[in-house]
Protein backbone atom coordinates (compact mmCIF):
# COMPACT_ATOMS: atom_id res chain seq x y z
CA UNK A 1 0.00 0.00 0.00
CA UNK A 2 1.59 3.82 -1.03
CA UNK A 3 1.73 5.78 1.95
CA UNK A 4 0.76 9.37 1.06
CA UNK A 5 2.76 11.71 1.47
CA UNK A 6 1.41 14.54 -1.58
CA UNK A 7 -2.45 15.17 -2.49
CA UNK A 8 -3.08 17.55 -5.24
CA UNK A 9 -6.68 18.91 -5.86
CA UNK A 10 -8.09 19.89 -9.00
CA UNK A 11 -10.74 22.52 -7.94
CA UNK A 12 -10.46 25.45 -5.85
CA UNK A 13 -14.89 25.70 -5.20
CA UNK A 14 -17.08 24.96 -2.69
CA UNK A 15 -15.94 21.16 -2.11
CA UNK A 16 -12.66 20.77 -3.23
CA UNK A 17 -11.46 23.72 -0.84
CA UNK A 18 -13.30 22.90 2.68
CA UNK A 19 -12.51 19.06 1.58
CA UNK A 20 -8.82 20.06 1.42
CA UNK A 21 -9.03 21.99 4.27
CA UNK A 22 -10.02 19.47 6.97
CA UNK A 23 -8.08 16.31 5.50
CA UNK A 24 -4.74 18.90 5.87
CA UNK A 25 -5.95 19.94 9.80
CA UNK A 26 -6.26 16.32 10.36
CA UNK A 27 -3.33 15.06 8.54
CA UNK A 28 -0.46 17.16 9.03
CA UNK A 29 2.32 14.98 7.75
CA UNK A 30 0.57 15.54 4.24
CA UNK A 31 1.57 18.39 1.78
CA UNK A 32 -1.75 19.39 0.04
CA UNK A 33 -1.99 21.79 -2.88
CA UNK A 34 -5.20 23.06 -3.93
CA UNK A 35 -5.14 24.15 -7.74
CA UNK A 36 -8.00 26.07 -9.82
CA UNK A 37 -7.35 27.27 -13.02
CA UNK A 38 -9.12 30.68 -12.10
CA UNK A 39 -6.62 33.11 -10.28
CA UNK A 40 -8.79 35.45 -8.27
CA UNK A 41 -10.33 32.30 -6.83
CA UNK A 42 -6.87 30.98 -5.96
CA UNK A 43 -5.76 34.34 -4.68
CA UNK A 44 -9.08 35.16 -2.42
CA UNK A 45 -8.51 31.30 -0.99
CA UNK A 46 -4.69 32.94 -0.16
CA UNK A 47 -6.45 36.47 1.02
CA UNK A 48 -4.81 37.40 4.29
CA UNK A 49 -8.05 38.47 5.40
CA UNK A 50 -9.92 35.48 6.74
CA UNK A 51 -13.62 37.46 6.07
CA UNK A 52 -12.21 37.34 2.23
CA UNK A 53 -12.13 33.26 1.56
CA UNK A 54 -13.68 32.65 -1.58
CA UNK A 55 -16.56 31.15 0.31
CA UNK A 56 -18.72 31.36 3.41
CA UNK A 57 -18.88 28.64 5.63
CA UNK A 58 -18.74 28.50 9.09
CA UNK A 59 -15.60 27.32 11.20
CA UNK A 60 -13.68 27.20 8.17
CA UNK A 61 -11.48 30.08 8.64
CA UNK A 62 -10.26 29.05 11.29
CA UNK A 63 -9.00 25.81 9.94
CA UNK A 64 -7.93 27.55 6.71
CA UNK A 65 -5.83 29.59 9.60
CA UNK A 66 -4.27 26.89 11.20
CA UNK A 67 -3.07 24.84 7.77
CA UNK A 68 -2.69 27.46 5.57
CA UNK A 69 1.19 27.85 4.65
CA UNK A 70 1.78 24.89 6.98
CA UNK A 71 0.74 21.47 4.96
CA UNK A 72 -2.28 23.49 2.77
CA UNK A 73 -1.34 25.73 -0.10
CA UNK A 74 -3.87 26.95 -2.51
CA UNK A 75 -2.46 27.79 -6.15
CA UNK A 76 -2.41 27.97 -10.08
CA UNK A 77 0.58 26.45 -11.19
CA UNK A 78 -1.33 23.17 -11.45
CA UNK A 79 0.96 20.91 -13.67
CA UNK A 80 3.57 20.97 -10.71
CA UNK A 81 1.12 20.15 -8.31
CA UNK A 82 0.49 17.45 -10.19
CA UNK A 83 3.78 16.17 -10.73
CA UNK A 84 4.30 16.12 -7.32
CA UNK A 85 1.27 14.31 -6.02
CA UNK A 86 0.66 10.72 -4.83
CA UNK A 87 -3.07 11.41 -5.03
CA UNK A 88 -5.19 13.94 -6.80
CA UNK A 89 -8.21 14.39 -6.46
CA UNK A 90 -10.78 15.72 -9.28
CA UNK A 91 -13.04 18.13 -7.44
CA UNK A 92 -14.58 20.12 -10.29
CA UNK A 93 -17.86 21.53 -11.46
CA UNK A 94 -20.10 19.08 -13.46
CA UNK A 95 -23.04 21.62 -14.40
CA UNK A 96 -25.80 20.25 -16.47
CA UNK A 97 -25.17 20.82 -19.95
CA UNK A 98 -26.68 24.06 -21.80
CA UNK A 99 -26.32 22.74 -25.52
CA UNK A 100 -25.85 19.49 -27.99
CA UNK A 101 -26.67 15.96 -26.65
CA UNK A 102 -28.21 15.74 -23.62
CA UNK A 103 -28.74 19.19 -23.24
CA UNK A 104 -30.59 20.37 -20.12
CA UNK A 105 -30.07 16.97 -18.49
CA UNK A 106 -26.86 15.12 -18.95
CA UNK A 107 -24.14 16.45 -16.80
CA UNK A 108 -21.22 18.71 -19.09
CA UNK A 109 -18.21 16.69 -18.18
CA UNK A 110 -15.58 19.20 -20.41
CA UNK A 111 -13.81 20.54 -16.94
CA UNK A 112 -13.46 16.47 -15.73
CA UNK A 113 -12.37 15.55 -19.08
CA UNK A 114 -9.31 18.57 -19.14
CA UNK A 115 -8.78 17.90 -15.33
CA UNK A 116 -7.86 13.84 -16.32
CA UNK A 117 -5.90 15.34 -19.42
CA UNK A 118 -3.65 17.50 -17.64
CA UNK A 119 -3.27 14.09 -14.69
CA UNK A 120 -2.00 11.67 -17.58
CA UNK A 121 0.79 14.45 -19.21
CA UNK A 122 1.89 15.71 -15.90
CA UNK A 123 1.62 12.81 -13.22
CA UNK A 124 5.09 10.86 -12.66
CA UNK A 125 5.36 7.21 -11.12
CA UNK A 126 2.03 5.85 -9.93
CA UNK A 127 -0.72 8.10 -9.40
CA UNK A 128 -4.50 7.22 -7.49
CA UNK A 129 -6.55 9.60 -9.23
CA UNK A 130 -10.09 10.33 -6.90
CA UNK A 131 -12.98 11.46 -8.39
CA UNK A 132 -14.96 13.54 -5.94
CA UNK A 133 -16.87 15.62 -8.21
CA UNK A 134 -20.18 14.27 -8.59
CA UNK A 135 -20.50 11.80 -12.12
CA UNK A 136 -22.78 9.96 -13.86
CA UNK A 137 -22.26 6.23 -13.19
CA UNK A 138 -19.40 4.41 -15.22
CA UNK A 139 -17.34 7.85 -15.56
CA UNK A 140 -14.68 6.11 -14.00
CA UNK A 141 -13.87 3.84 -17.16
CA UNK A 142 -14.26 7.03 -19.25
CA UNK A 143 -10.99 8.89 -17.34
CA UNK A 144 -9.47 5.25 -17.13
CA UNK A 145 -9.43 5.60 -20.94
CA UNK A 146 -8.26 9.35 -21.19
CA UNK A 147 -5.55 8.75 -18.42
CA UNK A 148 -4.38 5.67 -20.57
CA UNK A 149 -4.48 6.70 -23.75
CA UNK A 150 -3.42 10.41 -23.03
CA UNK A 151 0.02 9.51 -20.81
CA UNK A 152 1.89 8.72 -24.49
CA UNK A 153 3.86 11.78 -24.30
CA UNK A 154 4.62 12.11 -20.26
CA UNK A 155 6.14 8.03 -21.23
CA UNK A 156 8.38 9.44 -23.62
CA UNK A 157 9.94 12.44 -21.22
CA UNK A 158 10.59 8.72 -18.80
CA UNK A 159 8.56 9.73 -16.09
CA UNK A 160 6.17 6.13 -16.90
CA UNK A 161 2.92 6.90 -15.16
CA UNK A 162 0.57 4.64 -14.00
CA UNK A 163 -2.82 5.30 -12.48
CA UNK A 164 -5.09 3.82 -10.17
CA UNK A 165 -8.41 5.71 -10.70
CA UNK A 166 -11.06 5.63 -6.87
CA UNK A 167 -14.55 7.28 -6.93
CA UNK A 168 -14.93 8.57 -3.24
CA UNK A 169 -17.95 11.12 -3.74
CA UNK A 170 -18.74 14.06 -1.54
CA UNK A 171 -21.55 14.24 0.96
CA UNK A 172 -21.34 17.39 2.30
CA UNK A 173 -24.33 19.60 2.79
CA UNK A 174 -23.21 23.66 2.59
CA UNK A 175 -23.60 25.79 5.65
CA UNK A 176 -22.61 22.61 7.41
CA UNK A 177 -19.44 21.34 5.36
CA UNK A 178 -17.05 21.31 8.34
CA UNK A 179 -19.23 19.58 10.29
CA UNK A 180 -20.20 17.11 7.51
CA UNK A 181 -16.88 16.04 6.87
CA UNK A 182 -15.09 16.32 10.42
CA UNK A 183 -18.57 14.17 11.32
CA UNK A 184 -19.63 12.34 8.49
CA UNK A 185 -22.27 10.02 8.74
CA UNK A 186 -20.25 7.47 6.10
CA UNK A 187 -16.95 7.88 3.65
CA UNK A 188 -17.65 6.46 0.81
CA UNK A 189 -14.74 4.75 -1.39
CA UNK A 190 -15.38 2.66 -4.51
CA UNK A 191 -12.31 1.04 -6.93
CA UNK A 192 -11.20 -2.14 -7.93
CA UNK A 193 -7.55 -1.45 -6.75
CA UNK A 194 -7.44 -2.58 -3.14
CA UNK A 195 -3.64 -1.18 -2.27
CA UNK A 196 -5.32 2.30 -3.55
CA UNK A 197 -8.56 2.12 -1.24
CA UNK A 198 -6.54 1.16 1.33
CA UNK A 199 -4.19 3.97 0.71
CA UNK A 200 -7.19 6.64 0.82
CA UNK A 201 -8.97 5.02 3.33
CA UNK A 202 -5.75 5.08 5.75
CA UNK A 203 -6.22 8.90 5.36
CA UNK A 204 -9.76 8.94 6.61
CA UNK A 205 -9.00 6.49 9.39
CA UNK A 206 -7.26 9.83 10.96
CA UNK A 207 -10.65 11.00 12.13
CA UNK A 208 -13.15 8.69 10.59
CA UNK A 209 -13.67 5.40 12.59
CA UNK A 210 -13.68 2.03 10.47
CA UNK A 211 -17.55 1.42 10.75
CA UNK A 212 -18.12 4.05 8.66
CA UNK A 213 -16.37 3.92 5.80
CA UNK A 214 -18.25 2.13 3.20
CA UNK A 215 -16.46 0.19 0.32
CA UNK A 216 -18.04 -0.60 -2.89
CA UNK A 217 -17.46 -1.25 -6.35
CA UNK A 218 -16.61 2.06 -8.78
CA UNK A 219 -20.67 1.92 -9.95
CA UNK A 220 -21.92 1.58 -7.09
CA UNK A 221 -19.92 4.37 -5.83
CA UNK A 222 -20.55 6.68 -8.20
CA UNK A 223 -24.46 6.16 -8.76
CA UNK A 224 -24.97 6.02 -4.82
CA UNK A 225 -24.04 9.45 -4.75
CA UNK A 226 -26.59 10.72 -7.21
CA UNK A 227 -28.98 8.57 -5.33
CA UNK A 228 -28.23 9.47 -2.21
CA UNK A 229 -29.14 13.46 -3.97
CA UNK A 230 -32.61 12.22 -5.29
CA UNK A 231 -33.93 10.84 -2.27
CA UNK A 232 -33.00 13.89 -0.11
CA UNK A 233 -34.79 16.20 -3.03
CA UNK A 234 -37.95 13.62 -3.38
CA UNK A 235 -38.17 13.67 0.52
CA UNK A 236 -38.56 18.15 0.10
CA UNK A 237 -40.66 17.62 -3.22
CA UNK A 238 -42.85 15.46 -1.45
CA UNK A 239 -43.44 17.42 1.68
CA UNK A 240 -43.95 20.58 -0.38
CA UNK A 241 -46.66 19.08 -2.59
CA UNK A 242 -48.30 17.87 1.29
CA UNK A 243 -47.75 22.12 2.14
CA UNK A 244 -49.96 23.30 -1.25
CA UNK A 245 -52.58 20.71 0.17
CA UNK A 246 -52.73 21.65 3.72
CA UNK A 247 -53.26 25.23 2.66
CA UNK A 248 -56.34 24.31 0.96
CA UNK A 249 -57.47 21.81 3.54
CA UNK A 250 -57.37 23.80 7.10
CA UNK A 251 -54.09 21.08 8.34
CA UNK A 252 -50.51 22.65 9.05
CA UNK A 253 -47.69 21.55 7.68
CA UNK A 254 -45.30 21.95 10.36
CA UNK A 255 -47.86 19.37 12.30
CA UNK A 256 -48.37 17.13 9.69
CA UNK A 257 -44.68 16.91 9.61
CA UNK A 258 -44.05 16.40 13.44
CA UNK A 259 -46.41 13.75 13.05
CA UNK A 260 -45.10 11.91 10.28
CA UNK A 261 -41.32 12.25 10.79
CA UNK A 262 -42.34 10.77 14.55
CA UNK A 263 -41.85 7.03 12.49
CA UNK A 264 -38.37 6.12 12.49
CA UNK A 265 -38.93 5.14 9.72
CA UNK A 266 -39.67 7.93 7.97
CA UNK A 267 -37.53 9.81 10.32
CA UNK A 268 -37.40 13.76 10.73
CA UNK A 269 -34.89 14.94 8.44
CA UNK A 270 -34.96 16.44 5.72
CA UNK A 271 -39.36 17.16 6.46
CA UNK A 272 -39.14 20.86 6.04
CA UNK A 273 -41.44 22.75 3.79
CA UNK A 274 -40.12 25.52 1.92
CA UNK A 275 -39.95 27.48 -1.18
CA UNK A 276 -38.19 24.84 -3.15
CA UNK A 277 -34.88 23.33 -3.00
CA UNK A 278 -32.10 25.37 -4.49
CA UNK A 279 -28.42 24.36 -4.66
CA UNK A 280 -26.08 23.52 -7.23
CA UNK A 281 -26.64 19.71 -6.75
CA UNK A 282 -30.10 18.48 -6.35
CA UNK A 283 -31.60 19.54 -9.66
CA UNK A 284 -28.62 18.47 -12.06
CA UNK A 285 -27.94 15.19 -10.31
CA UNK A 286 -31.72 14.16 -10.50
CA UNK A 287 -31.26 15.38 -14.72
CA UNK A 288 -28.73 13.74 -14.66
CA UNK A 289 -30.12 10.53 -13.34
CA UNK A 290 -33.17 10.90 -15.84
CA UNK A 291 -30.82 11.45 -18.63
CA UNK A 292 -28.53 8.06 -17.66
CA UNK A 293 -32.13 6.20 -17.62
CA UNK A 294 -33.50 7.47 -21.24
CA UNK A 295 -29.69 6.72 -21.98
CA UNK A 296 -30.45 2.89 -20.55
CA UNK A 297 -33.69 2.46 -22.12
CA UNK A 298 -35.33 2.54 -18.59
CA UNK A 299 -37.34 6.03 -19.04
CA UNK A 300 -40.16 4.70 -17.46
CA UNK A 301 -37.66 5.35 -13.89
CA UNK A 302 -36.59 8.34 -15.54
CA UNK A 303 -40.34 9.74 -15.71
CA UNK A 304 -39.88 8.66 -11.82
CA UNK A 305 -37.37 10.80 -11.20
CA UNK A 306 -38.35 13.73 -13.19
CA UNK A 307 -41.28 14.52 -11.38
CA UNK A 308 -39.67 15.55 -8.21
CA UNK A 309 -37.76 18.31 -10.42
CA UNK A 310 -41.34 19.36 -11.79
CA UNK A 311 -42.68 20.03 -8.54
CA UNK A 312 -40.00 21.89 -7.04
CA UNK A 313 -39.97 24.61 -10.11
CA UNK A 314 -43.92 23.96 -9.42
CA UNK A 315 -43.34 25.46 -5.25
CA UNK A 316 -41.22 27.69 -6.67
CA UNK A 317 -43.76 29.59 -9.76
CA UNK A 318 -46.60 29.70 -6.95
CA UNK A 319 -45.34 31.73 -4.41
CA UNK A 320 -45.26 34.88 -6.52
CA UNK A 321 -49.08 33.89 -7.17
CA UNK A 322 -49.97 33.83 -3.69
CA UNK A 323 -48.42 37.33 -3.21
CA UNK A 324 -50.76 38.67 -5.83
CA UNK A 325 -53.23 37.11 -4.72
CA UNK A 326 -52.93 38.52 -1.22
CA UNK A 327 -51.97 42.18 -2.45
CA UNK A 328 -55.53 42.79 -4.70
CA UNK A 329 -54.26 40.96 -7.80
CA UNK A 330 -51.23 43.30 -8.38
CA UNK A 331 -47.96 44.30 -7.39
CA UNK A 332 -47.36 46.73 -9.82
CA UNK A 333 -45.27 49.60 -8.68
CA UNK A 334 -45.32 48.13 -4.94
CA UNK A 335 -42.34 47.87 -2.31
CA UNK A 336 -41.44 44.39 -1.66
CA UNK A 337 -38.62 43.51 0.62
CA UNK A 338 -37.19 39.96 -0.01
CA UNK A 339 -35.14 38.85 3.04
CA UNK A 340 -32.61 35.97 2.06
CA UNK A 341 -31.08 35.13 -1.12
CA UNK A 342 -28.71 32.37 -0.60
CA UNK A 343 -30.38 28.88 -1.27
CA UNK A 344 -30.24 28.31 2.75
CA UNK A 345 -28.68 29.76 5.60
CA UNK A 346 -25.12 29.82 6.30
CA UNK A 347 -23.88 30.05 2.41
CA UNK A 348 -23.25 32.78 0.40
CA UNK A 349 -24.02 30.32 -2.50
CA UNK A 350 -27.11 31.35 -4.98
CA UNK A 351 -26.83 28.51 -6.85
CA UNK A 352 -30.21 27.44 -7.74
CA UNK A 353 -31.84 29.57 -5.21
CA UNK A 354 -35.42 29.83 -5.36
CA UNK A 355 -35.21 33.56 -4.54
CA UNK A 356 -34.14 34.15 -7.77
CA UNK A 357 -37.14 32.80 -9.44
CA UNK A 358 -39.09 34.28 -7.46
CA UNK A 359 -38.01 37.33 -7.54
CA UNK A 360 -38.32 37.64 -11.18
CA UNK A 361 -41.67 36.27 -11.47
CA UNK A 362 -42.33 39.43 -8.62
CA UNK A 363 -39.92 41.89 -11.36
CA UNK A 364 -42.50 40.31 -14.23
CA UNK A 365 -45.14 41.37 -12.21
CA UNK A 366 -43.98 44.81 -12.08
CA UNK A 367 -42.77 44.99 -8.58
CA UNK A 368 -39.97 47.46 -7.18
CA UNK A 369 -38.12 45.00 -4.97
CA UNK A 370 -35.65 45.46 -1.94
CA UNK A 371 -33.47 42.37 -1.45
CA UNK A 372 -31.58 41.91 1.58
CA UNK A 373 -28.88 38.92 2.88
CA UNK A 374 -26.23 38.38 5.73
CA UNK A 375 -23.89 37.01 3.34
CA UNK A 376 -24.59 37.50 -0.14
CA UNK A 377 -22.88 39.72 -2.51
CA UNK A 378 -24.73 42.48 -4.07
CA UNK A 379 -22.74 41.84 -7.43
CA UNK A 380 -23.78 38.43 -7.06
CA UNK A 381 -27.38 38.98 -7.07
CA UNK A 382 -27.38 41.49 -9.50
CA UNK A 383 -25.36 38.82 -11.99
CA UNK A 384 -28.19 35.88 -10.90
CA UNK A 385 -31.41 38.56 -11.48
CA UNK A 386 -30.37 41.11 -14.38
CA UNK A 387 -29.65 38.23 -16.99
CA UNK A 388 -32.94 37.42 -16.97
CA UNK A 389 -34.99 40.38 -16.02
CA UNK A 390 -34.03 43.00 -19.05
CA UNK A 391 -37.35 43.55 -20.17
CA UNK A 392 -39.38 43.26 -16.48
CA UNK A 393 -41.12 46.13 -15.83
CA UNK A 394 -39.92 46.02 -12.29
CA UNK A 395 -37.38 47.38 -10.50
CA UNK A 396 -34.71 45.87 -8.09
CA UNK A 397 -31.83 47.44 -5.19
CA UNK A 398 -30.12 45.94 -2.89
CA UNK A 399 -30.37 46.70 1.22
CA UNK A 400 -27.58 46.89 3.37
CA UNK A 401 -30.12 46.04 6.11
CA UNK A 402 -33.52 44.47 7.53
CA UNK A 403 -34.60 47.99 8.78
CA UNK A 404 -33.78 49.66 5.10
CA UNK A 405 -35.32 46.83 3.05
CA UNK A 406 -38.50 47.47 5.19
CA UNK A 407 -38.60 50.96 4.48
CA UNK A 408 -42.15 51.76 3.02
CA UNK A 409 -42.93 48.18 1.60
CA UNK A 410 -46.36 47.00 1.85
CA UNK A 411 -44.92 43.08 1.50
CA UNK A 412 -41.85 40.68 3.15
CA UNK A 413 -41.05 37.90 1.59
CA UNK A 414 -38.90 35.49 3.78
CA UNK A 415 -36.75 33.17 1.75
CA UNK A 416 -33.98 31.87 3.41
CA UNK A 417 -34.24 30.29 6.63
CA UNK A 418 -31.16 32.78 8.47
CA UNK A 419 -30.93 32.81 12.14
CA UNK A 420 -31.31 37.11 12.16
CA UNK A 421 -35.17 36.58 10.15
CA UNK A 422 -36.41 34.58 13.42
CA UNK A 423 -36.44 37.09 16.14
CA UNK A 424 -37.62 40.58 14.69
CA UNK A 425 -38.69 43.28 16.52
CA UNK A 426 -42.04 43.33 14.49
CA UNK A 427 -43.89 46.19 16.31
CA UNK A 428 -41.08 48.12 15.44
CA UNK A 429 -40.66 47.15 11.93
CA UNK A 430 -44.36 47.36 11.47
CA UNK A 431 -44.09 51.34 11.61
CA UNK A 432 -41.79 51.58 8.54
CA UNK A 433 -43.65 49.43 6.21
CA UNK A 434 -46.97 50.73 4.56
CA UNK A 435 -50.63 49.10 5.41
CA UNK A 436 -52.12 47.08 5.04
CA UNK A 437 -48.96 45.06 5.55
CA UNK A 438 -48.29 41.80 4.49
CA UNK A 439 -45.74 38.71 5.54
CA UNK A 440 -45.31 35.83 3.53
CA UNK A 441 -42.43 33.64 5.66
CA UNK A 442 -41.88 30.72 3.42
CA UNK A 443 -39.74 29.37 5.77
CA UNK A 444 -41.76 29.17 9.02
CA UNK A 445 -39.32 31.31 11.15
CA UNK A 446 -41.55 33.99 12.55
CA UNK A 447 -43.68 34.08 15.46
CA UNK A 448 -46.89 34.71 14.25
CA UNK A 449 -47.89 35.51 17.44
CA UNK A 450 -45.55 38.77 17.33
CA UNK A 451 -46.38 39.60 13.99
CA UNK A 452 -50.55 39.20 14.12
CA UNK A 453 -49.99 41.49 17.44
CA UNK A 454 -48.39 44.25 15.27
CA UNK A 455 -50.70 44.34 13.32
CA UNK A 456 -49.20 42.82 10.68
CA UNK A 457 -51.43 39.90 8.01
CA UNK A 458 -49.39 37.20 7.71
CA UNK A 459 -48.80 33.99 5.17
CA UNK A 460 -47.08 30.94 5.81
CA UNK A 461 -45.77 28.31 3.33
CA UNK A 462 -48.37 25.03 4.42
CA UNK A 463 -50.64 26.46 7.22
CA UNK A 464 -54.14 25.46 6.42
CA UNK A 465 -56.86 29.11 6.87
P1 LIG B 1 -17.36 24.97 -7.87
O1 LIG B 1 -17.83 25.50 -9.16
O2 LIG B 1 -17.53 25.75 -6.61
O3 LIG B 1 -15.78 24.64 -7.98
C1 LIG B 1 -15.19 23.97 -9.05
C2 LIG B 1 -13.84 24.64 -9.34
O4 LIG B 1 -13.14 23.85 -10.32
C3 LIG B 1 -13.96 26.04 -9.93
O5 LIG B 1 -13.29 26.97 -9.10
C4 LIG B 1 -13.29 25.93 -11.31
O6 LIG B 1 -12.57 27.08 -11.70
C5 LIG B 1 -12.36 24.75 -11.10
N1 LIG B 1 -11.95 24.08 -12.34
C6 LIG B 1 -12.72 23.67 -13.37
N2 LIG B 1 -11.98 23.05 -14.29
C7 LIG B 1 -10.70 23.06 -13.86
C8 LIG B 1 -9.47 22.55 -14.37
N3 LIG B 1 -9.41 21.91 -15.54
N4 LIG B 1 -8.35 22.75 -13.65
C9 LIG B 1 -8.39 23.41 -12.47
N5 LIG B 1 -9.53 23.88 -11.92
C10 LIG B 1 -10.67 23.71 -12.61
O7 LIG B 1 -18.02 23.53 -7.71
P2 LIG B 1 -18.33 22.74 -6.35
O8 LIG B 1 -19.59 23.24 -5.74
O9 LIG B 1 -17.08 22.70 -5.53
O10 LIG B 1 -18.65 21.29 -6.93
C11 LIG B 1 -17.62 20.48 -7.44
C12 LIG B 1 -18.17 19.07 -7.63
O11 LIG B 1 -18.54 18.53 -6.36
C13 LIG B 1 -19.42 18.98 -8.51
O12 LIG B 1 -19.36 17.79 -9.23
C14 LIG B 1 -20.55 18.91 -7.49
O13 LIG B 1 -21.66 18.22 -8.00
C15 LIG B 1 -19.93 18.12 -6.37
N6 LIG B 1 -20.48 18.38 -5.03
C16 LIG B 1 -20.78 19.65 -4.65
C17 LIG B 1 -21.24 19.89 -3.34
C18 LIG B 1 -21.58 21.28 -2.86
O14 LIG B 1 -22.11 21.39 -1.77
N7 LIG B 1 -21.31 22.33 -3.61
C19 LIG B 1 -21.37 18.82 -2.44
C20 LIG B 1 -21.04 17.53 -2.87
C21 LIG B 1 -20.59 17.33 -4.18
C1 LIG C 1 -27.05 18.68 -0.64
C2 LIG C 1 -26.98 17.38 0.18
O1 LIG C 1 -27.63 17.59 1.43
C3 LIG C 1 -25.53 16.96 0.41
O2 LIG C 1 -25.48 15.70 1.09
C4 LIG C 1 -24.83 16.84 -0.93
O3 LIG C 1 -23.46 16.51 -0.74
C5 LIG C 1 -24.93 18.15 -1.68
O4 LIG C 1 -26.34 18.49 -1.86
C6 LIG C 1 -24.36 18.10 -3.06
O5 LIG C 1 -24.18 17.04 -3.62
O6 LIG C 1 -24.13 19.22 -3.54
P1 LIG C 1 -26.79 21.27 -0.12
O7 LIG C 1 -27.45 21.42 -1.45
O8 LIG C 1 -25.54 22.01 0.14
O9 LIG C 1 -26.46 19.70 0.13
O10 LIG C 1 -27.82 21.67 1.04
P2 LIG C 1 -29.13 20.96 1.64
O11 LIG C 1 -29.10 21.13 3.10
O12 LIG C 1 -29.30 19.59 1.14
O13 LIG C 1 -30.29 21.89 1.08
C7 LIG C 1 -30.65 21.88 -0.29
C8 LIG C 1 -31.90 22.69 -0.49
O14 LIG C 1 -33.02 22.02 0.08
C9 LIG C 1 -31.88 24.07 0.17
O15 LIG C 1 -32.50 25.00 -0.69
C10 LIG C 1 -32.66 23.88 1.45
O16 LIG C 1 -33.25 25.06 1.92
C11 LIG C 1 -33.72 22.88 0.98
N1 LIG C 1 -34.30 22.08 2.07
C12 LIG C 1 -33.51 21.24 2.79
C13 LIG C 1 -35.65 22.17 2.32
O17 LIG C 1 -36.39 22.94 1.65
N2 LIG C 1 -36.19 21.40 3.32
C14 LIG C 1 -35.43 20.54 4.05
O18 LIG C 1 -35.99 19.87 4.95
C15 LIG C 1 -34.06 20.46 3.79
Amino acid sequence: MKNICHICCIGAGYVGGPTMSVIADKCPDIQIKVVDINPERISAWNSSDLSKLPIYEPGLDQIVSRTRGRNLFFSTDIENSISEADMVFISVNTPTKTSGLGAGQASDLRWVEASARQVAQCAKGHTIVVEKSTLPVRTAQTIKEILDTTKQNNLVQGKNPTFSVLSNPEFLAEGTAVNDLERPDRVLVGGEDTDAIESLVNIYLKWVPLERIIKTNLWSSELSKLTANAFLAQRISSINSISALCEVTGADVAEVSNAIGADKRIGREFLAPGPGFGGSCFKKDILNLVYLCGYFGIPEVGNYWQQVVELNNWQQKRICKIVLQKLFGTVNGKHIAILGFSFKANTNDTRESPAIQISLDLLEEGAKLSIYDPKVKPQRIQEDIDEYSKNSPGQWTVANDISEALKGADALLILTDWDEFKNLDWNYLSTLMRTPTWVFDTRSVVNSIDIKNAGINLWRLGEGV
